[in-house]
């Protein structure tokens, strides 16, 4: 057979242009698949890592935030502890909740209160252990509202939470005013406490180039503040720096308006020492509280 030359110079063109056909398909495919991969890097790996590493969230952590394998954005960190955001608290002060505390079911509360709280709180409310806090004559809102806090986890603590599980809240109704119908136990005279005038000046008067307001002004025992405030007067010395520690820490974020939040975290280590020294010791220098 003879192949003229005009048609062997065609065939020739053609397996080029299909030769260059083939390597444009490649290239095309290479740049589809290179801006897919890019964009997924940027998208889940290089964005969440860097937004993550400022917000303080760790690079596996920001990678599955961003894929979508765990909750939150990479761009936040989450609550350090189980606590939600705010408005934390849920207590509502209805009227029904109200009267329950002043009218409680004592019988009902005692049994209660032998069965679930005596171990850590006392029978009659004075705690045997400097780790766990006294109820006796502590206020029944403050008593009901933290009850309530831990139970919605609004105030996180495990050993509470587990506690106040199977409590309704007439149950913790009840509960709180048994508790604090009783008189704060006789104190302990190696309590430590403090007439420090600095101290004594900051609980009646506060600093006002600090922006702190006299303790006084809502702990005092005929003080004006909000209804759940506790009365401070007598509590365990070691509960009460606990509790200032994680309030300027924010660990516990279940006072409403931040109002103890904000106060703590102006306050330096020795003065939350001291303060708790002054609360706790009240009986020791017959403050009136
Ligand atoms: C196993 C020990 C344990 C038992 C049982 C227990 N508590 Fe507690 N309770 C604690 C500890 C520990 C804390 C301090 C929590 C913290 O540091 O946040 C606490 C805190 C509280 C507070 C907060 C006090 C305050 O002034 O803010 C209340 C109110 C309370 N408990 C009531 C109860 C009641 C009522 C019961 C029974 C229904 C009970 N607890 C049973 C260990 C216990
Ligand atoms: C504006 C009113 C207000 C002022 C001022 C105030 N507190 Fe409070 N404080 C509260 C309230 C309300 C709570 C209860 C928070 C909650 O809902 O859990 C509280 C809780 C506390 C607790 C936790 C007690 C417990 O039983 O869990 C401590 C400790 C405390 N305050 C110390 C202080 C000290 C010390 C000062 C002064 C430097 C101060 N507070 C000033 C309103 C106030």
């Amino acid at each position: 057979m003879r192949w003229s030359t005009a048609s062997i110079e065609e065939a020739d063109m053609t397996s080029e242009n299909e030769a260059e056909d083939r390597s444009w398909r490649v290239r095309s495919s290479i740049a589809v698949i290179t801006i897919v991969v890019v964009a997924a890097l940027l998208g889940f790996v290089v964005l969440p890592v860097v937004q993550g590493r400022s917000a303080g969230v760790d690079a596996f952590t920001a990678i599955c935030r961003a894929l979508g394998l765990e909750a939150g954005s990479p761009a936040v960190r989450q609550p350090l502890s189980a606590t939600r955001a705010e408005p934390v608290s849920k207590v509502a002060w209805t009227g029904d909740v109200i009267a329950r505390l002043h009218d409680p079911n004592e019988a009902k509360a005692a049994d209660l209160a032998a069965n679930n709280c005596a171990s850590c709180h006392g029978a009659d409310g004075v705690s045997p252990d400097p780790q766990f806090p006294h109820m006796a004559g502590q206020s029944a809102f403050a008593i009901y509202k933290q009850l309530h806090d831990f139970k919605n986890g609004a105030r996180g603590n495990e050993i509470m939470a587990s506690v106040v599980e199977a409590l309704d809240d007439q149950q913790m109704a009840d509960i709180a005013a048994y508790y604090a119908a009783f008189t704060k136990g006789a104190l302990d005279p190696t309590t430590p406490a403090t007439d420090d005038p600095a101290i004594v000046r900051l609980v009646e008067r506060g600093i006002t180039d600090r922006g702190l307001p006299a303790c006084a002004s809502c702990h005092g025992a005929h003080a004006g503040g909000p209804v759940e405030t506790p009365t401070l007067a007598g509590q365990r010395h070691e509960y009460l720096v606990a509790q200032l520690r994680a309030f300027a820490k924010g660990e516990r974020r279940n006072d409403i308006y931040h109002r103890m939040r904000d106060i703590a975290k102006k306050l330096t280590d020795t003065e939350i020492e001291e303060l708790a020294a002054y609360y706790a010791g009240i009986g020791l220098y017959q403050r009136k509280q």
